[in-house]
């Protein structure tokens, strides 16, 4: 995964649609990749949990309170922790009629549906481990699904990046699958880069923690597969920002409107 820029030539930062199209559908859901994809996203970002009973599920909070209507079908179990609940429990949960009653009945997709419907929209996944700290040994877990449903594959490594704010996280994945794309979020001091570059190959800082020497002290190292470092900047959901972000030289940019982002792109 990398911009299509050559030598002297201006890069064009590949898009990412950050949870999906969660402007249009309702983030981490089937429905919003599907609406990705119509928008243009080949790329979409999500985030892995796992439950109680250690099914893998896509959400972004550790709670289902915000995402889910976890409050009404089970008001005695606050705060409603995703590693709280069983895997059946979750799959009776609307994950949608908070965003609109257009997506009434959308379920919190498993990591393997999310796999499969990413794989038959002929999409590419930045998959982000979140809050790897609460649930031990989950980097193994998630690439035997990745394994199970073939995204470990040659073919299809390409089509796939491993991120998360916790190194220790991003190190395990890339000890336990050293062929896959690894990425750390947050922006480690320069004086700390070489260190990330032995087990991660992106370095992916929110926005407003970059500038364009930061952005070239990172393309100035070599990560474990012996590429430059690149960096993917999150999350940009405006044109100013975004042209801002792109001249700094990033590679990717991670977007809630992925569509205006790109828009914004094509207009330089
Ligand atoms: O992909 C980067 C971005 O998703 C990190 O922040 O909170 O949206 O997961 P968050
Ligand atoms: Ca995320």
């Amino acid at each position: 995964p990398t911009s299509d820029a050559r030598a002297g030539e201006v890069r064009t930062p590949l898009v990412i649609g950050h949870r999906g199209a969660p402007a249009y559908a309702p983030e981490n859901t089937l429905p919003s990749i599907d609406k990705a994809a119509r928008v243009g996203s080949a790329w979409v970002e999500n985030d892995v949990q796992r439950t109680k009973d250690g099914e893998l599920v896509v959400v972004h909070d550790d709670s289902l309170q915000r995402t889910t209507d976890a409050k009404q079908v089970y008001p005695g179990r606050a705060p409603w922790k995703v590693k709280d609940f069983t895997a059946a429990e979750i799959a009776r949960l609307d994950a949608g009629s908070w965003f609109s009653p257009a997506y009434k009945g959308t379920r919190v997709p498993t990591l393997d549906q999310y796999m499969r419907r990413v794989e038959h929209n002929h999409q590419s996944l930045l998959l982000e481990i979140k809050n790897p700290e609460l649930y031990p040994g989950i980097e193994r877990q998630i690439l035997k699904v990745l394994g199970n449903d073939g995204w470990l594959d040659r073919p299809h490594l390409k089509r796939l990046v491993v991120q998360s704010f916790s190194a220790a996280s991003v190190r395990t994945v890339h000890e336990l699958k050293p062929a896959l794309t690894t990425a750390c979020l947050g922006a480690p001091p320069v004086s700390r880069l070489k260190q990330y570059a032995r087990f991660a190959d992106l370095i992916n800082p929110s926005y407003g923690s970059l500038s364009k020497a930061y952005v070239s002290a990172v393309h100035g190292v070599r990560g474990p597969h012996g590429r430059p470092l690149g960096v993917y900047a999150w999350t940009v959901d405006d044109k100013a920002t975004a042209l801002k972000v792109a001249g700094y030289g990033v590679d990717g940019i991670i977007s809630s409107e992925a569509d205006v982002v790109r828009a914004a792109l094509r207009g330089r």
